[in-house]
């Protein structure tokens, strides 16, 4: 079965993302020729020792500054195929790191057993749970600078398991691993006798991500088109399935009725599943922002939800008004309330009642919109996560903790 697995590398500057993946990449000869004799170029050019990382940042830009500037995308072959996305570990880049992990199903939380526990650690380990990530498998790197020894693993690893567990994680795979020595990552090391779980790359295959099929429907309506005096509603299906035949209801718009026709385009098919993008033909007038489901976990539409988000620019006020992007629809949304201000790197709550964020902050939210269809994203992933925007600028990333009719 070939299934594509998206999976982000997160974890603190310097702790060995970059040189994790290029392993990865070595070790399975899923490395592209091309991209061999670029390295050899810089690595002349720069007279630099050889380093696994090398293999990945895709930047010269990226060998003078020493920091990965951007996130990376390769692929690599175990029992599925992953796409890993590399995301760098400085403070400014947490950008980056949002649109890198956007879709990740699995994240490896990379930390150095040499350094332990650092700031980007924490708050990546934050963006991972807002991003709704489940599945984390940590990495406790650079076992060869500790002499491969069980104890400083084990301080590692519990620091490391009572962090996720204050944010909510229940993670039990701890793998020590030498990204640079190749330890743990494909082959069983043979210097960590004292270990007996799974490889890197046999924990990853072992990980079975939720399908996002087995989901309520959620079909988000793109366009409507008016093709030989039909009216086709044309949109994504983000969950769920569907069939020819079925009721569905749209909101906000209230409609509801028949599939007679379903289309992927431009054939006519019976029936439609996540990811699909399709036209449908109901017999009544949808419009671009509603959601269609069944009649029996409908998409509900709401004015008023509570939100988690995290600022990643400038302020954020009680009495502000911000545009809001989730799904196909756009709006205004109005701060209502600030309930808590917390801290990205520990999840602890720094404020109640709050007038203000800041950048880096995270704080719960009620916020009034005008009528759209949201989804508690702990139920429906798809349907529970937003973007702020202000003069064009994306300024805080969000999920939907609770709707509010
Ligand atoms: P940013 O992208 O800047 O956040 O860093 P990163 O996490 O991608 O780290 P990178 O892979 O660039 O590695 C940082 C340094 O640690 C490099 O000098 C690596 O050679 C070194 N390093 C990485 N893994 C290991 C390891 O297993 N053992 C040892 N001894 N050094 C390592
Ligand atoms: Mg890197």
């Amino acid at each position: 079965m070939d299934v594509n697995i998206d999976v982000v590398i997160v974890g603190h500057v310097d702790h060995g993302k970059s040189t994790l993946i290029g392993r990865l990449l070595y070790d399975s000869e899923t490395l592209p020729e091309d991209k061999l004799d670029e390295i050899q170029i810089i690595l002349e050019e720069y007279k630099k020792q050889f380093e696994f990382a090398y293999f990945l940042d895709s930047f010269e830009e990226e060998f003078k500054e020493e920091l990965t500037i951007d996130t990376t995308r390769v692929m690599f072959k175990g029992r599925n195929y992953y796409t890993i996305i590399d995301v760098p570990g400085h403070t400014e880049f947490i950008k980056n790191m949002l649109t890198g992990a956007c879709h990740a199903q699995i994240a490896s939380l990379v930390v150095s057993a040499s350094d332990g526990i650092q700031e980007q650690t924490g708050r990546h380990a934050f963006l991972i749970h807002m991003l709704g990530i489940k599945t984390v498998l940590v990495a406790i790197n650079k076992m060869d600078l500790v002499d491969y020894s069980q104890a400083a693993f084990e301080k590692i690893k519990d620091e490391t398991a009572n962090l996720l567990a204050s944010l909510g994680f229940s993670v039990t795979v701890f793998v020590p691993i030498s990204a640079i020595e190749g330890d743990n990552i494909y082959t069983p090391s043979e210097r960590m006798d004292w270990y007996h779980g799974p490889t890197l790359v046999q924990a990853l295959d072992e990980t079975e991500p939720e399908a996002a099929s087995e989901k309520p429907l959620r079909l988000v309506v793109q366009d409507v088109y008016h093709l030989d005096a039909e009216k086709v509603t044309v949109g994504r299906i983000e969950c769920g399935t569907m069939r020819k035949g079925e009721e569905l209801v749209f909101q906000p718009s209230g409609v509801r009725g028949k599939v007679h026709k379903i289309i992927d385009f431009p054939e006519e098919v019976t029936d439609g599943k996540a990811g699909d993008s399709i036209g449908i033909v109901v017999g009544y007038e949808t419009r671009r922002g509603d959601v269609g489901g069944h009649i029996e976990t409908p998409p509900k539409s709401v004015d008023r939800f509570l939100g988690e988000v995290v600022l990643i620019e400038g302020t954020l006020k009680r009495g502000d008004v911000f545009s809001i992007k989730c799904g196909t629809n756009r709006g205004e949304c109005l701060v209502e309330e600030i309930r808590e201000r917390i801290n990205s790197e520990t999840g602890e709550v720094i404020e109640e009642n709050s007038t203000e964020v800041s950048k880096n902050e995270a704080a719960t939210i009620v916020f009034k919109t005008p009528p759209m269809v949201v989804d508690n994203f702990s139920e429906i992933p798809q349907l529970g996560r937003f973007v702020l925007t202000r003069d064009g600028r994306n300024v805080a990333l969000g999920i939907v903790l609770e709707s509010m009719v």
